[in-house]
Formats: structure tokens, C-alpha cells, sequence
């Protein structure tokens, strides 16, 4: 089985003359969390060019929950070279196109008429979930959360919350976008506590309709059922239920944006799943197409027919090959073992977070749903200061010693897991270890070093 093998000191000799190429070929605003350049990869694991082995916890940012190399999404992959590569969905269509959408408006929450549009990114993708909800209701407005993540066009990025290094600097940014506090307990915008604030963050809603932007301007709440970019940051139960209902009590449609979230992550194929809800419109991508770009709006039918035809689109949108590997994606989900391992990876790694809880003072919150897991990291745990150095920190041991994570959250303080759900037992503890080690080589005595040091 892989594991992982370090032949030399991270990053090596190959990855450092790639990187010094790539410093003066492609502009530093595309950064990276790891300067390894990969050869191969398979399951849960990668091999650098320099024939070092990782476990992988980032699976490419969520794009891997049927894994590395998925063997059904290859052969599908092989098939569909042998037929055709592209002709445009708009020009002459094709069959896999069309089954893709089938499937996926029968796999989405609720049980009522829906279609699909398929389209290559999850920044795409919300850009058109916003088209059709405004097209629909004839209204400008979109309410979206603090924390929140929606992609990097400019439509997105005025959705999306983070300021640095996602929007300072590239404004203007559409208009008619409103911010409201998201369910995020931890750090809660009214410092509140659940249950007893009767969660007074979805209820508020109503409030922002009489103090901020009337409702019937609005055209949809968009919303990622768990935060993604955002900390990974999961609301109580109701809140959902309690924000859905006063959006429709007004006419407003509920978007759920499921392009982290989706596709098996939470232990269920989406996240709305555990709340009981069934958005009007549900926004997917990442581990949708198995490696490949592809992303889509399901939602119900009559608000997806309310833009014209010629009104959506794109050249590359739902390209054959991005279908076929979907497809397979949704082939291997079929039998339920991936949406099982989602449950018995996150119970794992809740226990053991549960226990370095105890060891580590500088663990502040341990979280998650399903396999959608993660630390958040603070310098004390009385004023939940966090801790992003910290944070930085145990990412760079955990990949000098052939563990692949990357952080979230505002404030660069938390460490979440994204492993492939084929990832073997073996394999997630060597990984789980190696985070154990790291949180240990910034903590003494369960102290983070920093306050020793003090
Ligand atoms: C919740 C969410 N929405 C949208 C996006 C944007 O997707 P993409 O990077 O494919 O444009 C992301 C990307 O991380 C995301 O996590």
C-alpha cells in the first residue's frame, strides 16, 4: 500500500528548479500551499518528481472524493477519447451530457420537477445560480453570508467574504450584494450561545428585510450548507429550516452553494441532506467530474427555464469528457460504500481530535460533518485569539514530513481535512500521526510555544 516515503529534504532538488521556472513564467497571485511538483498520483496519494510520497489531505481542494485516478473515471475517461472530445453543448449536443442532468436532478434534495445546466467551475457556477434567480424573480438583490466562499470572478468575489487576499484591491464588485452573520457558534457574531440564542442569526433575516434591503428586492440567500473556505464552520441544526422559511415566506429563493460540501464529503451526497432542507437552487462542482472541471445548477425546473434560450451557456460548459468522468463519479457513489467511509473517516478523526484536544491547548474547536473535518487553531482559549502562525506552522511540518493539508477560515487559523474517501485505514492514521507531531512541535506541555516563551 502507499505510503509515504520521503527520498530526500522537502521541497527536492527537481521541485526546487520547477519552482524557480515557475517564478519567472506565472504571476505570484497564483500561490501555493505546497511547492512540491507531483508526477503521479493514485487513492489518497502522491508521488513528487523528486520520488518523495505524500498522503494526501487536500484531495486538489475537495475535487477527489472518489479519489486520485478513480479507475471507473479513467475508464470512462478512455472510452469517451475514443468517441469524441468536443463539439459544444450548444452546437450538437450529447447523449452523457443529458444523463448527468438526469441523474443529478434525481439525486438533489426534494422531490419535485428540476433541471440541470452544467458548466466548467464552481465560480460558474454560482455566477449562474445568481443569473437564474434574478431572472426568475425579477429582483437584483442577493443576501450572502459573513465567512462565506462563492469563487473569484467578480460576481463571486462580491459574494464572498474574506477581504485578504480575495478581494482588497480588485474592487469595484457588482452591486445589490448584502452581508449577514453566518452560524458559526465559535466565534458568533452576537455572542450569543446555542441553544439559548434561539438562533437568532437565521431569525435576523427578517430584520435585514426591514433595515437593510426590502425583501422584494431580493432575489435569493445564498448559502454553503458547511463553510468551505470559510473554517469548515457548521450552523446548528434549525438554521437552515428557520432561514429557508423566511426567505419563501417572502418570496426570496434559497441557494445553496454545495461545491465543497457536495458529492459524499458530509457523510451524505450533500450537506442540505442534514438539515432537511431543499433549496430552490443547489450550486456543485470540485468533486462533481472526478479531476476534471465541471460544474452545475440543479434546481426546480421553472425557475431554470426562466432565462431565454441563448441566455446560458459556454463554450466549454458540460464538455464530453467532464461528463463522462461525472458519470463514473456518480457510478461510484451508487452502492453507498463511499458515503459509509465519509462517516467512519469523520468519527475517526473525531476521536482523535478529541483526544489532542485534551494534549494541545492550542486546539480551540474541533469540528465538522462527515468527512469534512477540521482544527481550529487559537493562541488562548479564553479569548480565542487565533493562532495563524501557529497554524502556518503545523502545515509546514506536516508537509516537510509527507503530509499534504491546507488551512481555512478568516483568519488563517484553520487546518481542515479533505482526504479522498478511498483513503485506506493505514494510510489516515500515518496522516492523522504525522498532524499529531505537528500539533506537538508547536505546543509544550500543551501550550502553544509562543505563550512559553512569554
Ligand atoms: C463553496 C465554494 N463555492 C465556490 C467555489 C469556487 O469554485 P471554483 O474554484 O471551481 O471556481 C469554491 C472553491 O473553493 C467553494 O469552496
Amino acid at each position: 500500500m502507499n505510503t509515504i516515503q520521503l527520498r530526500t529534504s522537502i521541497p527536492g532538488p527537481k521541485s526546487r528548479a520547477f519552482a524557480a521556472r515557475r517564478d519567472a513564467a506565472v504571476p505570484r497571485g497564483l500561490s501555493h500551499a505546497t511547492p512540491v511538483y507531483v508526477a503521479r498520483s493514485q487513492g489518497a496519494w502522491l508521488e513528487d518528481v523528486d520520488g518523495n510520497c505524500f498522503i494526501d489531505f487536500a484531495g486538489g481542494i475537495g475535487c477527489l472524493n472518489a479519489g486520485h485516478r478513480n479507475q471507473r473515471v479513467i475508464s470512462a475517461l478512455e472510452s469517451q477519447l475514443h468517441e469524441f472530445l468536443h463539439t459544444c453543448a450548444q452546437v450538437t449536443p450529447y447523449e452523457n451530457y443529458i444523463r448527468l442532468a438526469e441523474r443529478l436532478n434525481q439525486l438533489t434534495p426534494g422531490n419535485f420537477p428540476k433541471k440541470t445546466l452544467l458548466v466548467n467551475t464552481g465560480a460558474e457556477a454560482v455566477e449562474n445560480a445568481v443569473k437564474i434567480a434574478r431572472a426568475h424573480t425579477g429582483r437584483p438583490g442577493i443576501i450572502a453570508f459573513e465567512d462565506a466562499f462563492h469563487g473569484r470572478t467578480m460576481m463571486t468575489l462580491a459574494l464572498t467574504s474574506k477581504t485578504h487576499p480575495y478581494k482588497a484591491g480588485f474592487a469595484p464588485f457588482p452591486s445589490d450584494v448584502y452581508r449577514i452573520p453566518y452560524g458559526y457558534c465559535y466565534r458568533c457574531s452576537y455572542s450569543l450561545k446555542y441553544p439559548s440564542c434561539d438562533v437568532y442569526c437565521a431569525r435576523h433575516l427578517e430584520d435585514t428585510f426591514k433595515r437593510v434591503v426590502a425583501a422584494e428586492d431580493v432575489a435569493a440567500v445564498i448559502a454553503e450548507p458547511v463553510l468551505g473556505e470559510g473554517g469548515f464552520v457548521n450552523p446548528p441544526p434549525e438554521f437552515f429550516s428557520i432561514l429557508m422559511d423566511i426567505c419563501h415566506k417572502h418570496g426570496v429563493l434559497f441557494i445553496a452553494d454545495e461545491v465543497q460540501s457536495g458529492f459524499g464529503r458530509t457523510g451524505k451526497m450533500f450537506a442540505s441532506e442534514h438539515y432537511g432542507v431543499e433549496p430552490d437552487l443547489l450550486v456543485t462542482a470540485k468533486s462533481l467530474g472526478g479531476g476534471l472541471p465541471l460544474a452545475a445548477i440543479t434546481g426546480r425546473a421553472e425557475i431554470m427555464d426562466a432565462p431565454g434560450p441563448g441566455g446560458l451557456g459556454g463554450t466549454f460548459a458540460g464538455n464530453p469528457l467532464s461528463c463522462a468522468a461525472a458519470n463514473a463519479v456518480l457510478d461510484e457513489f451508487e452502492n453507498g460504500e463511499l458515503l459509509a467511509r465519509a462517516n467512519s473517516l469523520g468519527q475517526h478523526f473525531e476521536q482523535r481530535a478529541r483526544e489532542w484536544k485534551q494534549r494541545f491547548e492550542v486546539i480551540g474547536d474541533a469540528r465538522g460533518l462527515g468527512a469534512m473535518r477540521a482544527i481550529e487553531l487559537v493562541k488562548s482559549r479564553e479569548t480565542r485569539e487565533p493562532a495563524p502562525e501557529e497554524t502556518k506552522k503545523i502545515t509546514q511540518y506536516c508537509y516537510e514530513h509527507g503530509l499534504i493539508t491546507i488551512t481555512a477560515g478568516s483568519y488563517g487559523n484553520v487546518i481542515r481535512v479533505l482526504v479522498p474517501l478511498v483513503v485506506t485505514d493505514q494510510q489516515m492514521d500515518e496522516g492523522l500521526d504525522v498532524l499529531e507531531a505537528a500539533l506537538a512541535s508547536v505546543c509544550e506541555k500543551g501550550r502553544p510555544l509562543e505563550a512559553v516563551s512569554k
